[in-house]
């Protein structure tokens, strides 16, 4: 499959040796409520993901987790054969229960099923950047990598994935994993009104290392906010297109990764976010998280 050559505002950004749209996909949204069981309309979810591949999005991020397999299955079922420019994140480190929770998965034995079930529910023999997921659905928990991490760099040396990642970490982890193997990103909660990782944001720049924030739009709880609000409307924009434009702006190392189940909210954030910002809009939209 060939993708169309669009040039998408952000541009382009080096994880590792793969290229890609700093305007991606996540693809989370596409599963059944609570992110469990298979979507209520499915040809809608495929028609999202082909449409994100179609603006020129070369990055989907995703997780055998989420549905369970849901979103993988879809993905291969509506990309399969991939682009070349294609690149799918994935993350391993959570299972589902059946209440829908997250509980960790993070021994060796976990980690491996974890890297061969995405391997085969997307359809490929090498995965392009595998985040090893920690802490839990309440935000990242101090504590050593050390095993987990050392774990995926054993299936990245068997050439079962090509690149490694940490997600909901700690500063002090991400240090950890890159003691021991070189990461190309880190996956944590970050908005516009959620700053915790500013300071790491601005390290992981220096060294070349993306961040990618989930929750770009605040997930679960949509970003509200009068200042928001205010700046969208003088710039005759939504709110979402606001915010992924901020994020855009934030640092060059951020990739967005916003997840819809709507390609009218796909179409949406893709024209809204090359908007540009003017100092005074950063400046009001700043003082929203701080
Ligand atoms: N590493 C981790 O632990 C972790 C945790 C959570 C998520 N993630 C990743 O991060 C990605 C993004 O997170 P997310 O999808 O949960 O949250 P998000 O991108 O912050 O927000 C998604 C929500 O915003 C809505 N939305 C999107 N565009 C909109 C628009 N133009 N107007 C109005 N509403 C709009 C979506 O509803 P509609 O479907 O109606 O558009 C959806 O409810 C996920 O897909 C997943 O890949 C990773």
């Amino acid at each position: 499959m060939s993708t169309l050559s669009i040039s998408l505002p952000g541009g382009t950004w080096a994880l590792g040796d793969l290229t890609v749209t700093r305007f991606g996909y996540g693809a989370m949204q596409l599963a059944g409520p609570g992110v469990m069981g298979p979507p209520a309309d499915h040809d809608g979810a495929l028609a999202v993901l082909r449409e994100a591949v179609g603006l020129g999005i070369t990055h989907i991020d995703t997780a055998d987790a989420y549905g369970p397999r849901v979103t993988n299955q879809l993905i291969r079922e509506a990309l399969h054969p991939y682009a070349d420019s294609l690149h799918i994140v994935t993350k391993v480190g959570a299972t589902r229960d059946e209440q829908g929770g997250w509980p960790p998965a993070r021994r060796p034995e976990d980690l491996r099923c974890a890297v061969h079930e995405n391997l085969e529910n997307l359809g490929l023999e090498t995965l392009d950047v595998v985040n090893l997921r920690l802490g839990d659905a309440q935000g990242p928990r101090a504590g050593s990598l050390a095993e987990a991490f050392e774990t995926l760099v054993d299936l990245q040396r068997q050439g079962l994935i090509r690149h490694l990642g940490v997600s909901n970490a700690t500063a002090e982890q991400v240090a950890e994993a890159r003691s021991i193997a070189p990461i190309v990103c880190v996956q944590n909660m970050y908005n516009l009104a959620h700053r915790h990782d500013d300071e790491l944001i601005d390290e992981l720049a220096e060294q070349g290392i993306a961040y990618v924030p989930f929750f770009p739009l605040g997930g679960f709880s949509p970003l509200q906010s009068s200042a928001l609000s205010a700046v969208a409307a003088r710039l005759h924009a939504t709110p979402m297109s606001v915010a992924l434009a901020w994020l855009l702006r934030r640092s060059p190392n951020i990739l967005l990764i916003p997840g819809t189940s709507s390609v009218a909210h796909l179409r949406e954030n893709v024209a809204g976010v090359g908007l540009s910002l003017s100092d005074e809009d950063l400046a009001e939209l700043d003082k929203i998280g701080r």
